[in-house]
């Protein structure tokens, strides 16, 4: 052999080392360069040098090895690298460094261990872990990006302070953070909702033991498993099922998109995405109007109520709201009118007891001259009280898919109530027995409810929880 051939087969050999560089861990002192990947046991994800869309510079990210476009995780999502020269190192203390030529830090995982012999990992949940003395000293589902995948929590602990939310990509070519993101929120009822900046958008589904407002699927796909204390949602995640393909994005777009993987596995289908429609938007009504998808135009005032501008009104801007067309003189010439399957006004001026029954809850809102509705937010258990100040905001009729649906109970004059509704007036003798009549009765169907409620618990036991967003 001469210098040439030498020369060649070296190349050819350093080729050949550097493309079977496809191992599913990297040892201490080991690295991974541009061009090398990780790959899951189960052939679903690699670990790899990317650049999105159109875009040239380099990012260390993990794709489905089906579908390498699409991104599940980025690491210097604020950080291009600008050529070929980016190196992933795991360090002896468990340290990850990402590095682009002259050896600038780009990127560092923060991570470290005892400093035995560390390994990174590509887990085949999709989750890039360093493992040290078979414990997790970093993962990459601790930092989530624009996907949650099967297994990855999304939190909201109003206690720890502990907050973990999907945030969107600035564009296609761009997985810097975007301004959209989905989270949980825990002011009032727990509920999931679509940000952008810091303007809520999209109000997803609410929690009272279950989730409200959308419609449940016995599809193993959709199952969801939940943290709660005390009754508020701490954190959500899928179970992660080798079989099961799915994926949550909260896309650049303002989307959040439900995907589960096609026959063939090589493609996504888009299963829902919100805002699902006109209603799904923010407060579209304005304060105290009602959003109703199947009308047009589609928002109307609360009974009781009308349009602050006449004006905007006909021409379709209901952001402007509506008042009370028969101000409330707190006597006793009002009542509350039912107004049933809607999506529960937003909690930003409320009071939330869970130990008060719905007449207690009644008795408390009609005399609080401020209160201006009230409901059980936890569907007739029996002892729970949400009440209700000032305006009310962002309310939507729920369609029939949407599962059971609450109601609540809107503080208006007399004269808006029909006859049957109940009307507070000064309890008399007949009233009392009544009164008497029905707690027997109310015993006995709150015996009944308790019953569903602990069939429902039972459900739930078994894991029956579904949620298209949690799925
Ligand atoms: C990449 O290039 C751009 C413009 O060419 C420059 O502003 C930026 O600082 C470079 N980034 C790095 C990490 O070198
Ligand atoms: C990683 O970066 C940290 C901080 O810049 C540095 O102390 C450490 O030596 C680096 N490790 C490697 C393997 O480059
Ligand atoms: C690591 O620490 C640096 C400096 O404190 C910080 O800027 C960076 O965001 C941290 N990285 C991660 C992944 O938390
Ligand atoms: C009703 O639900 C609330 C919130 O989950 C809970 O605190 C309360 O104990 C429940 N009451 C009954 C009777 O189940
Ligand atoms: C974002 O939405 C657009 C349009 O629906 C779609 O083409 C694109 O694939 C989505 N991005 C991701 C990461 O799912
Ligand atoms: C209040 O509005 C209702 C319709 O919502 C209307 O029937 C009623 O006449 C109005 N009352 C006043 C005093 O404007
Ligand atoms: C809830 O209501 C009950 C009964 O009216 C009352 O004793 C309790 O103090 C209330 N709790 C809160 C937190 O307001
Ligand atoms: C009702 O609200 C007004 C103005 O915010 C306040 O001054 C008043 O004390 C409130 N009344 C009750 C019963 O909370």
């Amino acid at each position: 052999m001469d210098h040439q051939q030498i020369l060649f087969a070296a190349l050819s050999l350093l080729t050949i080392l550097k493309l079977s560089f496809a191992a599913d861990t990297l040892s201490a002192d080991q690295s991974l360069a541009d061009g090398d990947i990780l790959i899951s046991p189960n052939q679903k994800y690699e670990l790899g040098f990317f650049s999105p869309g159109s875009s040239t510079s380099r990012f260390l990210g993990i794709w489905y090895k089906a579908t390498p476009d699409v991104v599940v995780w980025v690491a210097n999502r604020e950080n291009p690298i600008n050529g070929s020269q980016g190196v992933l190192a795991l360090a002896k203390n468990g340290n990850l460094n990402l590095s682009s030529a002259q050896s600038r830090i780009i990127w560092s995982s923060n991570s470290s261990g005892a400093g035995s012999s560390p390994v990174l990992q590509l887990l085949d949940t999709g989750n890039l872990v360093v493992v040290e003395d078979s414990m997790n000293i970093w993962q990459s589902f601790d930092d989530p990006g624009d996907t949650r995948l099967p297994g990855m929590k999304i939190v909201g602990d109003p206690e720890t302070g502990e907050s973990k939310y999907l945030t969107s990509w600035k564009s296609a070519d761009d997985p810097s953070m975007g301004e959209f993101s989905y989270l949980i929120e825990n002011h009032g009822l727990s509920q999931t909702i679509i940000v952008k900046g810091k303007e809520k958008v999209n109000r997803v589904v609410f929690w009272n033991g279950n989730f409200v407002g959308y419609p449940s699927s016995t599809d193993p796909a959709w199952k969801v498993e939940v943290v709660t204390n005390r009754g508020r949602l701490v954190s959500v995640r899928q179970p992660f099922y080798d079989s099961v393909n799915a994926r949550l994005t909260m896309n650049y777009s303002g989307s959040l998109q439900r995907y589960v993987m096609n026959e063939k596995k090589d493609g996504w289908i888009l299963m829902i995405a919100l805002p699902h429609d006109l209603c799904d938007n923010y407060g579209l009504c304005g304060s105290n109007g009602v959003c109703k998808v199947y009308k047009n135009p589609a928002c109307e005032c609360l009974r009781g109520f009308q349009p602050k501008s006449e004006t905007e009104w006909s021409v379709f801007d209901w952001r402007g709201g509506c008042y009370r067309n028969l101000s409330l003189n707190c006597q006793n010439e009002e009542g509350f009118l039912e107004v049933k399957g809607i999506k529960f006004p937003d909690s930003l001026n409320f009071r939330l007891n869970t130990s008060m029954t719905i007449e207690e809850c009644h008795d408390e809102c009609f005399n609080n001259c401020n209160c201006t509705a009230y409901a059980d937010p936890y569907f007739n258990n029996g002892s729970s009280c949400m009440m209700w100040f000032g305006d009310l905001i962002d309310i939507r009729e729920y369609t029939t898919e949407s599962g059971p649906a609450p109601s609540i109970f809107v503080r208006v004059p007399n004269s808006e109530l029909d006859q049957n509704q109940n009307q507070k007036t000064r309890p008399s003798r007949t009233k009392i027995i009544i009164i008497a009549a029905a707690s027997v009765l109310g015993m006995l169907i709150l015996g009944l409810s308790l019953w569903g409620v602990f069939l429902r618990i039972r459900r739930n036991r078994q894991g029956d929880i579904t949620d298209p967003f949690h799925e």
